[in-house]
């Protein structure tokens, strides 16, 4: 069964709920740090514009947990968007209540109302009913623009689709799961996983979802530790996950047995401490990490070994930095992998907030075929789970 998508409804002269996922990054002046989520966006709030809808706008922003906190405010969203958008955004602070069920009302074809932080109210996200249908007064159509969110069974994600008449996709939902589904369905013969990142745990239900669709997989950030560790290999003081070295071990087992390969840093850049300005070890193949030393990137070696393999790839889904990137010592092995990335002829798909923030650093993103907006959402989706807020929209 396919959900019915932006496209096939006319919108115009409808008060339109159309739910994104402005959960960006802003600095301590409330200034906004990265507008990749925004910009996103735009296609669908620009599509409802140019066609006549009247548009209500709503986002989270964090993690307030029911109350108001004047840094978790979406005001800065709400100026950021007027300019990309050329037209101004009604905003006056509050979620729910008579005044924005008069604006709501009183909207022209054409205008945009942003509400404040949904999460600023309880009921969002423990899916409340009665919080829900007040989401929904007045709304002729639900959009889902929000695949960043669609992992979580909340309020404006799941139970509002229960009070209005029809619930759509938005073209970034649409163009998320058509990326990602590229990697779940059909695969190409060479398709090339990286996974990185801090927790081994995240990435094991990709790995085993994907076991039979995927050629390679090449390992890095502090994951490989785990699986290091697994093969018998010392890691000196590195982090490990003691509970999955048994499930990393399995892993390893059962790729041998379904013929992929899967690789391991073969050299790393190791220190005593995980700050900037230390005295660094480069520990070169064959050799073994220091016991008082923890590795943070993986060095040039396993960079050249693992851009040798992403040459061959006809698909790269990448998860997870390959290091510490956000220090400068250590970033070397993310921004190598980026490049390499960027550099193939393969069909790339990027997801992950701090992976996604290392390809904006490495200067790379125009190289990427998709980049996803979704951090837990696109790990879940990889994973073969269900996301509640794409399935409870209306079906075709
Ligand atoms: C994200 O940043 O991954 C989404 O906005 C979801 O946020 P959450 O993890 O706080 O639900």
């Amino acid at each position: 069964m396919k959900k019915i998508y932006i496209k096939h409804i006319d919108v115009k002269g409808k008060v339109v709920f159309c739910r994104n996922d402005f959960n960006i990054p802003l600095n301590e002046n409330g200034e906004i740090v990265d507008d990749t989520r925004l910009k996103a966006s735009l296609p669908t709030l620009k599509y409802l514009i140019d066609n006549g809808a009247r548009i209500v706008c709503a986002s989270h922003m964090g993690r307030p947990e029911g109350k108001k906190k004047h840094e978790l405010s979406l005001k800065p969203v709400a100026d950021k968007l007027s300019e990309m958008l050329k037209t101004s955004v009604i905003f006056n602070g509050e979620v729910t209540g008579k005044k924005i069920d008069k604006i709501k009302s009183e909207l022209e074809e054409g205008d945009i109302l942003l509400l404040e932080n949904l999460r600023f109210n309880s009921g969002e996200t423990k899916n409340d009913k009665k919080f829900a249908k007040e989401l929904a007064k007045g709304i002729d159509v639900y959009i889902n623009n929000a695949f960043g969110v669609s992992h979580r069974k909340h309020a404006s994600v799941v139970r509002i689709t229960k009070f209005v008449p029809i619930s759509v996709e938005g073209f970034l939902l649409k163009k998320e799961i058509d990326y990602l589904s590229l990697a779940i369905e059909k695969p190409s013969e060479n398709f090339c996983m990286i996974l990185g990142g801090a927790k081994v745990s995240d990435k094991i239900p990709i790995i085993l979802n994907l076991m039979d669709k995927v050629k390679t997989i090449l390992i890095g950030g502090a994951m490989s530790y785990t699986f290091l560790k697994a093969k018998g290999i010392s890691v000196g003081g590195s982090k490990v996950d003691d509970d999955f070295i048994k499930m990393c071990s399995d892993i390893l087992k059962k790729a041998e047995e379904n013929n992929v390969k899967i690789l391991l840093p073969v050299d790393h850049i190791a220190s005593i401490v995980m700050e900037s300005n230390v005295t660094i070890k480069m520990v070169r193949t064959g050799e073994e990490i220091p016991e008082n030393m923890k590795g943070f990137d993986i060095g040039i070696d396993t960079i050249q070994l693992y851009t040798n393999e992403i040459k061959k790839a006809e698909l790269i889904v990448w998860n997870g930095p390959m290091g510490v990137f956000e220090i400068d010592l250590f970033s070397g092995g993310t921004t190598g992998i980026a490049k390499a990335v960027a550099e193939s002829n393969a069909l790339s798909i990027v997801g992950g907030g701090d992976t996604v923030s290392a390809i904006h650093k490495a200067g790379v993103s125009d190289k990427i075929s998709h980049i996803s907006t979704g951090g837990g959402a696109s790990l879940e989706f990889l994973s073969g789970k269900k996301l509640p807020g794409i399935e409870a929209l209306t079906e075709v």
